[in-house]
């Protein structure tokens, strides 16, 4: 396997983390995960550009240009001969001796390899069952920084509990899911929570907007209750690596009729006939 590791293309045995790497002490960086269609990185410039606000948010000034970037992911994808699958990019604020304000000359480091991921079609096929857990991030989840734990711990109660996905929620309000956003289908609306300060405002749920809005689907981008997503008649999640995975349980209680509905139907043959 090759890595991008700054500006060099090599051989992973050849990449060196340094044990005073911010992003390894103190989760101080950010990071995307973009997937690859037929040797093409899918959606690459919505996906830099939130590469590039998410660094502003925390003050990391990237040194590399966007087109750069997109070049090098190319190259990436070229020499691990990637035809279908993701790439994962992530930014560290770099090394310096360990303390918490930021080192006065540091260089960032940016790691960028491909991931198996698969495309998830029995899931996408029959559905996924969901649990809720509570949302206990901080107040700017539309950073995409390397801080998770509250996904994971998110997401390891869904796979103790047999679910594939949490459903995050602040009091009675759903957010997301632990890596994913979530959508509801309410009559002929699609609904899902505004892309704020509460959410990764995900480059998939942007997409899937703007599918609705060609197929005629009336969307809303409003907050809704852990009690109208049980009273839904549709639920799905969306990410860059599920793309549209509709969720036909929440703790045991059926989400409609308990199977995938026609409007997640209708997105996800959009969604293919767009990645084909
Ligand atoms: N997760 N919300 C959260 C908290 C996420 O971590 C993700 C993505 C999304 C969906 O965003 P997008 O459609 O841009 O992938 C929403 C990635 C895939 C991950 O961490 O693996």
């Amino acid at each position: 396997m090759h890595v991008l590791w700054n500006d060099q293309l090599l051989p992973r045995h050849e990449v060196h983390i340094d044990l005073e790497d911010r992003a390894y002490q103190f989760g101080d960086g950010v990071y995307e995960v973009i997937r690859v269609y037929g040797g093409q990185l899918f959606l690459l410039n919505p996906h830099l550009e939130r590469l590039q606000r998410s660094a502003q948010a925390i003050r990391l000034d990237l040194p590399w240009s966007l087109p750069q970037l997109a070049h090098r992911l190319q190259e990436l994808v070229a020499a691990n001969r990637l035809v279908d699958g993701a790439v994962y990019l992530q930014v560290s604020r770099g090394v310096a001796p360990r303390a918490h304000a930021f080192p006065r000359a540091i260089q960032p480091v940016l790691v960028a390899y491909p991931l198996p991921a698969s495309r998830p079609t029995e899931a996408q096929e029959r559905g996924v069952r969901a649990t809720f857990v509570e949302d206990i991030r901080w107040l700017r989840c539309d950073i995409k920084s390397l801080n998770l734990l509250p996904n994971v711990l998110a997401k390891e109660a869904a796979v103790e509990r047999g679910a594939q996905e949490a459903i995050l929620h602040r009091g009675e309000t759903v957010t997301e899911g632990s890596a994913s956003n979530v959508f509801i289908v309410q009559g002929r609306v699609l609904r899902t929570h505004p892309a704020n300060h509460l959410i990764l405002d995900g480059i998939t749920r942007r997409f899937v907007l703007e599918l609705a809005a060609k197929e005629g689907i009336s969307t809303v981008e409003a907050p809704f209750t852990r009690e109208e997503l049980l009273s839904a008649d549709e639920a799905f999640f969306t990410s860059t690596t599920q793309e549209i995975v509709p969720i036909v349980e929440v703790d045991g209680r059926p989400i409609g009729a308990g199977v995938p509905g026609p409007v997640t139907r209708r997105l996800q043959q959009a969604f293919y006939a767009a990645v084909q």
